[in-house]
């Protein structure tokens, strides 16, 4: 079948081992069921990936993909949960220590099929097409996670959203503003920035400028380049939730004596579970809101979709369909 797989690592140039080309068809195991991928959503995650980031050289050739949206083998509709956990974990399977995402153990759903655990599959909802769907097991899961689980936080709370272009931060600018909260978001740059007030965002900043107000949460998922203003932009007691590190995880300054002095919550955050992926798509059926896609292009072109990623130049989901 059509696939897009990784076949070597390189930190420096992640593309080189990017191959656009034909893989065998997935078998499905007792239990797990066939998708006809339909549309396929690209993450950071796809990138780390090339680089060896959280894939293992004995697993290449590996399909990329995490996200997608598709067609099960009974002609349901479906959206993918990403986390696959043991069959005999229970309760939420982000503590299941031996879950992994696809593309690190299982193939991946950059392909004309992948194949996944039977409960891993939650209905689509007529109201979102395929290419919408495809983005939410990821970036739009770990988003809704970040706010309302980890993050607790309620209508009325204020947020701030750091590095307003990335797909994360794009759904948590949507799902913050369809929740009722004070939304702030930060950009390096001002179209981006133009962007994230048409999105939702009440107000937005350059990165590293001062707030009008201290904010009840921030979002994280830039690392190095924004940590020391997350931590000064909180008010007592607030929280920084964070699932990623894009410009590195190294800071300079971690700004620990304002994070014991004020009482600041640092909480980590990883993907989300079926239940919430099922909740998110239900939230957005609800309120009408859907995922920002930057664009959409076939599989075969997805190349150009990771140069892209890789450049920075996104804002939104960069969508490959079938
Ligand atoms: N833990 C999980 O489950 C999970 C799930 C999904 C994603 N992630 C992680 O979350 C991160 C975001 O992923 P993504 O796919 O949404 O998008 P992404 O492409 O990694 O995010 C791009 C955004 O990061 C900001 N950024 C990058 N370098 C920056 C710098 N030097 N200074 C300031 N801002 C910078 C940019 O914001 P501006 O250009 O607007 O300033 C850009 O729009 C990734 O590291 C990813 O691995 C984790």
């Amino acid at each position: 079948m059509f696939a897009v797989y990784a076949e070597s690592f390189s930190t420096d140039d992640p593309l080189s081992g990017l191959v656009v080309g034909e893989r065998p068809d997935p078998v499905a195991p007792d239990g797990w069921t066939t998708v006809t991928v339909k549309a396929a959503s690209l993450n950071h995650h796809d990138l780390w990936s090339l680089r060896g980031v959280g894939l293992k050289e004995d697993k290449l050739p590996m399909i990329l993909g995490c996200d997608a949206a598709g067609i099960d083998e009974d002609g349901n509709e479906v959206v993918v949960h990403a986390v696959v956990s043991d069959p005999n974990w229970r309760g939420d399977e982000t503590f299941d220590p031996g879950r992994s995402l696809l593309s690190e153990h299982h193939q991946g759903s950059f392909a004309d099929k992948v194949v996944v655990p039977r409960g891993n599959v939650v209905p689509k909802p007529a109201s979102l097409s395929f290419e919408q769907a495809a983005c939410l097991p990821t970036a739009w899961l770990t988003a809704y996670r970040m706010l309302f689980t980890q993050g607790g936080l309620k209508p009325g709370d204020s947020v701030l959203v750091q590095g307003a272009g990335g797909g994360v931060a794009t759904a948590l600018i949507t799902l913050a503003r369809a929740g009722g909260l004070k939304v702030f978001a930060t950009s390096r740059d001002e179209a981006k920035r133009a962007k994230a007030l048409e999105l939702g965002a009440h107000e937005v900043f350059e990165s590293g400028e001062r707030l009008p107000f201290k904010v009840d949460a921030v979002m994280e998922t830039v690392g190095r380049a924004t940590w020391s203003h997350s931590v000064r932009s909180l008010r007592p007691g607030g929280k920084i939730v964070i699932s990623g590190t894009t410009s590195g995880p190294d800071v300079d300054d971690a700004g620990l004596m304002r994070i014991f002095f004020l009482q600041l919550q640092v909480i980590g955050s990883t993907m989300g579970t079926r239940d919430e992926l099922g909740s998110l798509v239900q939230l957005l059926d609800a309120s009408g809101s859907a995922p920002l896609i930057d664009r959409t292009m076939p599989m075969e072109q997805a190349r150009d979709g990771f140069a892209a990623m890789a450049d920075g130049d996104v804002f939104g989901k960069i969508v490959f369909t079938r």
